[in-house]
């Protein structure tokens, strides 16, 4: 036997030592319990059937039935009981509340043979019952801090409601705001949504996954699930591989290092091979490159949804090309359960894949440490839930979330002056819609409406509110409008409430038109003919194409759907409680027929100007409505005195770059300073810009602050013709400023490493 020498073993043990002293060894990798699991889960693997593991690998509903029949319900129940019971089945979504998720979980820990814990996933997304901001919103406070709240509160409330795995961070970046999961996103630019992907990872996976307030969070949908065709839902993905490594890979890539623990295969094919037996994406840039060693999920029924995708010939076929591929567990289409065990008993599937499989979602069950402690506490559940605190981080967030896209003369805040205000809009007196999508813990009774929020606020103001709804969502209503014009006569300030409906955006909720719809536009006009100091409040899952609004309304505010502090939060806002700061994560379009519209694009042959045979449109501008990062505040700020150190640099120099940044008016405020790249020439075309850092910094009113960043130049790369990561000697474009349409600039250059 080889021995390591002794100076070499002391070398090690002194490492080591070092290391653990540091707290930098993965105790994943190093700690003695570790080993102590895989012994464990081995000997679980010794004594498992076929039957058994495949039951390990597969998810299915586990909801409480909705009928109102006892003995429906009793049916479905004890249907759940008994294949947790036999074993035929590893986990479940859809089960919610202690109680209930207890009941499942005790056919499998006492009743069922080899007594192994269930997984209960559930889409956790943004908040469990106290519903915070969609995710779009929550992502354009430009403030990974409070991302990371929002996931702790989620988490916090979900395990104690027997939700171990949240289906969540959404970590696709999307170009289209046709697509209705746009708003489950972080937007359309590569790096900010790493950032808010490692954020979220870290606020649902706490310190450590056997706490009580942590869940196991699933990064998805692997991969590239954002750039369907024509924004349609789960459309074709047809990119180069070098979109798909410097655009769509990079937040799985901050989740991996996050240490997320799970990701979760894709609907979409990508270049010809659907992404859930996509062996190129799985297993060699996300396991062998980005080095992930969790257990990946499929999405719901993506497995034999390769049929329809004409991969597979049927179920079998599918269920084998997606375990091959490395897709660990299969969500609901039971194709693992009900084929793989022909095929490892007649030898056409080797039994390693499948022990491989099970290895991995053993061992996230013993890392959320569901073997010592599997059940919810029912009355910790009661004290998290909805907690005054948990309301109060939702507010916070929510109002840091709204985005002030103009304010002509300071129409906001409502200044003092201002006796009587006119609620208009649909958005109102409404407590289900401001929740948005994915809200399924959420309930409409906890909602602080717009109403009631204004109102509240109003009293302590001296100002007395009117309301009228004007309109439904899509349906005029002749007399609600009368009413509307009334009240917006009577009042010194009007604010319209509009938007989508919470179910019109979302999975499945892709739409080819994106204007405000005709009744709530409608409404608005006839408001603001009435009076023109209106201002229009968007709640919405997206950007919205509103060029009439942006030329003549003095003021609009994205408020999004904020959940269920909606009326306090918007009230902080609109009363200047809280000066907005959100910036838009997402380029803003004017019209439809403009997207894919995003910043970061190439500069072609010919960019555009006002010459003829350039790249443009005669109907329309080429330029956005709102650029990307755009977004206002009731104060205003000036940057100056940009620097760049050095400005001759190597790639493994970290440049320091300065700028100051005054507050000129008179309220204190947060300002986003945001920091691009441009290389100039490279081996393939480069984007005109790519953002590489920001920062959301208060600055009092009159003060001026000097924001430094540090950008490690080996952050400046791409990946070239050959799909390998290189960052190019040559020079760079540095811009500091307040969106990604304006700033100032300085020069660098990167020389070769020789
Ligand atoms: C969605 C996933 C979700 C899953 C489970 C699918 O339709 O694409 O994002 O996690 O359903 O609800």
């Amino acid at each position: 036997m080889r021995t390591r020498s002794p100076i070499c073993s002391a070398t090690f043990t002194l490492t080591i030592l070092i290391l653990l002293v540091l707290g930098a060894v993965n105790t994943r990798t190093a700690s003695a319990t570790d080993s102590d699991i895989d012994q464990r889960i081995n000997s679980l693997i010794e004594q498992m059937t076929l039957e058994e593991k495949l039951g390990q690998l597969t998810q299915q509903w586990g909801g409480e039935s909705q009928d109102i029949n006892p003995g429906a319900q009793k049916r479905q129940l004890d249907d759940l009981l008994g294949v947790a019971r036999v074993g035929a089945v590893g986990s479940f979504l859809g089960a919610y509340g202690a109680e209930y998720t207890n009941k499942l979980q005790r056919a499998a820990v006492e009743e069922s043979r080899l007594k192994i814990p269930l997984i209960i996933g559930n889409d956790v997304i943004h908040g469990y019952r106290t519903v915070f901001p969609v995710p779009l919103a929550e992502s354009a406070t430009w403030d990974p801090e409070l991302v990371e709240l929002s996931a702790r509160v989620a988490a916090t409330e979900a395990r104690a409601g027997g939700t171990h795995w949240t289906f969540a961070p959404m970590i696709d970046v999307s170009r289209d705001a046709r697509w209705g999961r746009i708003v489950e996103t972080a937007g359309e630019d590569p790096y900010f949504s790493s950032v808010m992907a490692a954020a979220r990872v870290r606020g649902f996976q706490g310190k450590s996954l056997k706490d009580k307030d942590a869940v196991a969070a699933c990064a998805k949908h692997f991969v590239a699930y954002g750039a369907g065709e024509g924004g349609r839902d789960y459309n074709t993905v047809d990119i180069s591989d070098q979109t798909l490594r410097d655009i769509h890979m990079p937040p799985f890539a901050a989740a991996v290092d996050a240490g997320v623990a799970s990701i979760m295969s894709a609907f979409n094919e990508i270049n010809g091979t659907p992404a859930t037996a996509n062996r190129y994406t799985i297993d060699k840039i996300l396991r062998g490159e980005l080095g992930f060693n969790g257990f990946i999920v499929s999405d719901w029924t993506s497995i034999t949804e390769m049929i329809n995708h004409g991969l597979a010939r049927d179920a079998a076929d599918a269920a084998q090309q997606a375990i091959r591929a490395g897709v660990d567990m299969d969500m609901c289409s039971f194709s693992y359960r009900d084929h793989l065990d022909d095929m490892v008993k007649n030898g056409s599937l080797s039994k390693e894949i499948v022990d491989r499989a099970v290895r991995r979602v053993l061992r996230a069950k013993f890392d959320l440490g569901l073997f010592d402690n599997p059940y919810a506490d029912p009355a910790l559940e009661t004290k998290v839930t909805l907690a005054d605190e948990h309301r109060t981080a939702a507010r916070r967030v929510a109002a840091k979330s709204m985005v002030l896209l103009k304010n002509e003369n300071g129409l906001l805040p409502l200044a003092d002056g201002v006796k009587t205000i006119a609620l208009v809009g649909p958005m109102v007196d409404n407590n289900h819609d401001p929740l948005g999508t994915w809200s399924l813990n959420g309930k409409d009774e906890d909602v602080v409406t717009v109403l009631a929020g204004m109102k509240k606020r109003a009293q302590a103001a001296g100002m007395k509110v009117l309301h009228a709804k004007g309109c439904d969502f899509a349906k005029e209503d002749a007399e609600a409008l009368k009413q509307a014009v009334q009240i917006a006569k009577q009042a010194d300030v009007v604010l319209a409430f509009v938007g989508e409906y919470e179910m019109s955006t979302g999975e499945a909720h892709s739409k080819a038109d994106l204007d405000l719809p005709a009744p709530q536009l409608a409404l608005i006009k006839a408001v603001m003919a009435a009076n023109k100091k209106t201002a229009v409040v968007l709640m919405t899952g997206r950007p919205l194409t509103i060029p009439f609004l942006v030329e003549n309304a003095p003021a609009i505010l994205a408020a999004w759907h904020p959940g269920v502090e909606c009326g306090n939060a918007v009230a902080d806002v609109l009363f200047g409680d809280e000066n907005p700061a959100a910036r838009l994560p997402v380029t803003w379009p004017r019209h439809v027929g403009q997207i894919p519209i995003y910043y970061n694009h190439k500069k072609t042959g010919r960019p555009p100007n006002d010459t003829r045979y350039t790249s443009k449109y005669i109907d329309q501008p080429w330029t956005p409505q709102f650029p990307f990062g755009y977004g206002l505040s009731y104060t205003t700020f000036e940057y100056s005195d940009l620097e760049v150190e050095p400005t001759s640099a190597t790639v493994a120099d970290t440049l320091t770059v300065t700028v100051k940044v005054t507050n000129t008016g008179s309220r204190d405020g947060d300002e986003v300073i945001q920091l691009y790249v441009r290389d100039l020439i490279g081996s393939v075309t480069r984007p005109v810009k790519e953002l590489k850092a920001f920062e959301r910094v208060s600055i009092g009113a009159g003060a001026t602050k000097t924001v430094t960043f540090e950008v490690p130049c080996n952050q400046l790369g791409f990946h070239n013709a050959e799909s390998k990561y290189v960052v190019e000697p040559g020079a760079f474009k540095v811009f500091v400023g307040p969106n990604a349409a304006e700033g100032l600039e300085a020069d660098f250059e990167i020389g070769s490493a020789e």
